[in-house]
Order: C-alpha cells, then structure tokens, then sequence
C-alpha cells in the first residue's frame, strides 16, 4: 500500500530522516510513534505530498485514496450530518448526477454504483460516527457554524472515517477528544477494515487497536508486526543483545591488544602478533545505538511562601449571566494538593477552574485568595496563543530584562530548547515542543498555584514521564504547590452536589 525508500529529509540543516525505509501493506493498522519533534508529522506532510524529500521516495500505490483530518472543519451552515456524508464524495456526486440524469442506462448504473456502495445506509453510518464522538440527534442537525474549534475537529474527523479512505493518516487523533471519545475511536479502528497509520502518544491507542508499530527513532524508521508495548519490549531485548555482543568484543579486542604489547618485540611470535594487528584493524566496532535524550521539566520554586489554604471556594455559585453552571461549590485548596478535576464534557470543569483562577467572578457565595498568589494555567487552546513569527528564545527574553543573552539562552535551553531549536519559530515548532514551551512560560517566575488543563496532550511517552516527575518533586517542598488536572468534576458534583449546567459544546 505505502512504500518509504530510502527516504532522506532534512530541515534547517537537521536530519529528519536518514535513509529511512518502511512498508506498509493492505489492512494494517500502524501506530507510529516517536519523540516530540523527531518528524512524525513531518513524515505526514510528506506522504500528502505536500513537501518534497531531499532524497529516496515515498509511494502509495496507484488509485489509492488517502484520508486525513484537516485542520479544522469550517464553520458552515451545513449541518454536522451533511457535512459528513458530503466526505464520501462519491456518493455526493452520484446523487448530484441521479437528480439530473436522463438517459435511463445512466441512470440504471448510478442507481447500481449507489446500491453498491450501501448508499441507503449512508445516514445511520454517519449518525452512528457522530453520536460515537459525542454529538446527540439535535445537534447532528445544527450548523457547523455553532460549535466550537475543538468541536469542528471531531466533526472532521468524523468526516474523514466516514468517508473510509484506502489509506487513513490521523495526527494524534484522541487529543482533541475525551475519554468516551477516545475508547469510542479505538473500537472504531480495531474494526476499521482498511489500512490506517496514526501517530499517537497515547498508549491506551497504541495498544489496543494497532495490528503494527512503526518508529521514528535517530532519524531511522522500523515497522514490527505487534502493539506499543510488544514494540518497546522488542527494543529494550535487542538493546540489551548489541550491549551484550558490544561488551564480548570490547573484551576480545582487549586480549588481542594485550598479547600484541606482550608479542610484538618477540622474533619467535612477531608473525602471530602482527596477524592479530590486522585483525583488530578490520574489526568492526558494533554500534550502540544512543538513546535520545528527554529534557527533564523545571519549575522554578514558588516564590514567595503563602500560608494555607491559598484558595477557599465557600458556597459558590459559578456561571455566566444568568445561566448557572454550579452552584453551592465548598472547596478549599492547600500547599502540596494534587487534585485531579474528572468528568464529561461540558459538566463544569472549565468554568470551575476559571473561578479558581479568577477569570471568572462567583455569582453568590464567596472566594477568598491572597493576593500575593500566582496561578500557572495551561490548557491547550493557548498554544495557538503563542506569538506566531517568534521563536522560544523571542519569547523567553522579555521575561529576563537584566539577563545577557548566554543567560537567557541557557534558561531557554533549561525549558527544552536548545541551540538547534531556540531560534526556531513557533509555528514551525511541532506539537509537544510548543507545549514544552508554554510549560517553560507559565512557570517561569514559580508560580504557587499550577492549573493544567490535559497537560499531557501532545506529549511523549518520556515527557509525559517527566512530567509526573516534575509534579512530584515538588511533594518535598514546604511552600509546594497544588495541580489540578481538569477532567475529572463528577466526583466534586457529587461531593458538592454541584448542578451540572447545560453542555458547553456550542460556542
Ligand atoms: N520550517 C522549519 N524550520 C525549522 N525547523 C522546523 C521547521 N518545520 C519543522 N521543524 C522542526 O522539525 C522537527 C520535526 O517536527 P514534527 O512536527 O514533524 O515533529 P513530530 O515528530 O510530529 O513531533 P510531536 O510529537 O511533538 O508532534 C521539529 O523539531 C520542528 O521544530
Ligand atoms: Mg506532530
């Protein structure tokens, strides 16, 4: 189906890919993955053609039909339902063609081209992948113009399984979806009768649904037949096999050495000790292969310490205008909280924790606060929010207006960014180095209170490691800090019976 040949990339003078082959056959369903920013977008890009290879090639056979999520599905007024079936183009054009069509052969054959392809099911298939991503019957209806970003991404996404490519590429599909979602789409692919390859970080995907594991890794590419997980078990033994064989030569080059030193002057066994000589001059060294590196998070201490609780929530009631969200929230936040914040869409979770972060005023009851607090908020939305045209070290800067530029490079270097990637822009920055970035930017000055809002979306499996590492660490400290993890309110609703407000899917 999709053959990489030798495939050569390079960017800004970094190698992407280095000779890199794979192949892909008919009705495998591939996870890739790979550490953030080693090119498995990049890879992507050069499937769709949109970029060109510096060398070798990329072939999907002939007449195949790729699949993938455009950035974002536009805010028509077509309905979500319209909008997906308007993806199987096929069926779209047959029907155009039915309603003008006079010539009864034609018409005969569109009628069984539409029979073929199951055009009468078309609507409950669609129906079916919208309710699965969460959109109930009346929203299936409404305009795309009424839903959110976030929102639209599902409805592509919606658009591009519906219209059941040969080839289906997705780009971290389950970080714009929740946990139903999620579990939804992994049901989905594991039945999905054609050939996909999905770039993921998560491993739940990369486990449950994927018949093959593809990986980038020091600019080369593997494919292994197995999940994630056979995957990484795979590498560690062969790992632990070149160290093995690497050590066995080390010592047998050591013998070699060590009867040459003693041989060498020898007349009776100068022969033998030069025959060794060129024997160690044609050995090969093996190869270990170098683990690429994870930069550990840093966040600075929070400065200065705060006596507790830092935040107290006392019969609140939390909404906008004259529409409440929740109502009577006792809740009270301490030094060294890690509170995880659960629940579905639209339940609240959002609005609680823009009260908390005080972007949001109560409607009744009370919110107490020093006013020394700092608050550290992340949540996806705001990495579009970095300024686009200027890069890590651009936007580093001006939070150290007495340091010299070796200082404010290497803290930039300390948040992940080092001389080869401190000077790229941000919009060229991929997806777990942007939320590198912003991690770098909301903690810099040591904030008290950190909010994270799906932190680990875009992340690699080894960032998201360091993450939890991060986060712990802080455990030691007396003026520590609390997180909240926004996913998880239900628990508080109960606690607090709070009142679930009305979802907060449409703009
Ligand atoms: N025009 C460009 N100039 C310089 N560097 C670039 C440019 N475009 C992309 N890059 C760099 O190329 C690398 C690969 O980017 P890519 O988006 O393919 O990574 P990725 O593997 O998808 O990572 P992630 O898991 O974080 O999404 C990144 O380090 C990125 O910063
Ligand atoms: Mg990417």
């Amino acid at each position: 189906m999709l053959h990489i040949n030798d495939l050569t990339f390079r960017i800004e003078g970094r190698v992407l890919f280095d000779q890199a082959t794979a192949a892909i056959a008919d009705g495998w369903k591939v996870g890739f993955t790979g550490k953030n920013g080693t090119g498995k977008s990049t890879l992507f890009r050069l499937i769709r053609d949109e970029i060109a290879p510096d060398d070798g090639s990329i072939s999907l056979r002939k007449g195949r039909r790729l699949g993938f999520v455009a950035q974002e599905a536009p805010g028509t007024n077509d309905s979500l339902l319209d909008t997906v079936l308007a993806a199987d183009t096929e069926r779209a054009a047959l029907l155009a063609e039915a309603e003008h069509a006079t010539d009864p052969h034609r018409i005969g054959d569109i009628q069984i081209r539409l029979a073929d392809i199951e055009a009468h099911s078309a609507e409950a298939r669609a129906a079916t992948i919208l309710s699965g991503l969460g959109f109930s019957h009346a929203e299936q209806g409404q305009p795309c113009a009424d839903f959110s970003g976030g929102w639209r991404m599902r409805v592509a996404l919606a658009a591009v399984l519906f219209s059941a490519p040969d080839l289906l590429l997705l780009d971290e599909p389950t970080n714009y979806l929740d946990l139903e979602g999620s579990i939804w789409l992994e049901t989905y692919l594991r039945r999905f009768p054609y050939t996909a390859l999905i770039i993921s970080h998560d491993r739940s995907l990369l486990n449950s649904a994927m018949t093959h594991t593809l990986a980038l890794e020091n600019a080369r590419l593997t494919i292994q037949p197995g999940n994630y997980d056979t995957y990484i078990r795979r590498r560690a033994e062969q790992r632990a096999q070149i160290m093995a064989g690497a050590a066995k030569q080390e010592a047998a080059k050591r013998h070699m050495e060590s009867f040459i030193n003693r041989f060498k002057a020898k007349a009776s066994k100068a022969r033998q000790a030069q025959s060794r000589v060129k024997m160690l001059e044609k050995m090969k060294d093996i190869a270990i292969p170098i683990e690429e590196r994870t930069t550990p998070f840093f966040f600075p201490d929070p400065k200065p310490p705060m006596a507790p609780p830092i935040i107290r929530l006392e019969q609140a009631r939390l909404g906008y205008d004259d529409k409440t969200v929740l109502d009577d929230v006792n809740l009270r936040i301490d030094q060294d909280d890690r509170i995880a914040i659960l629940g579905a869409n639209g339940q609240g979770k959002s609005t609680l924790v823009k009260a908390i972060s005080g972007r949001l005023a109560v409607q009744a009851g009370n919110l107490y606060k020093s006013k020394k607090l700092r608050i550290a908020y992340f949540a996806q939305h705001q990495l579009d929010e970095l300024k686009p045209g200027q890069s890590a070290i651009d936007h580093i800067r001006p939070l150290m207006p007495d340091g010299t530029e070796a200082q404010i490079r290497a803290r930039t270097a300390q948040i992940g960014f080092g001389p080869e990637k401190a000077d790229i822009k941000v919009e060229k920055l991929s997806g777990g180095e942007k939320a590198r970035l912003l991690f770098g930017l909301i903690t810099f000055a040591g904030p008290h209170l950190m909010i994270l809002d799906e932190p680990t979306n875009h992340l690699d499996m080894d960032s998201r490691e360091a993450l939890t590492q991060a986060l712990n660490d802080y455990q030691g400290l007396r003026q520590g800090f609390a997180a909240i993890h926004v996913e998880m309110i239900s628990r508080l609703i109960k606690d607090h019976q709070m009142r679930p407000g009305k979802s907060d899917k449409p703009k």
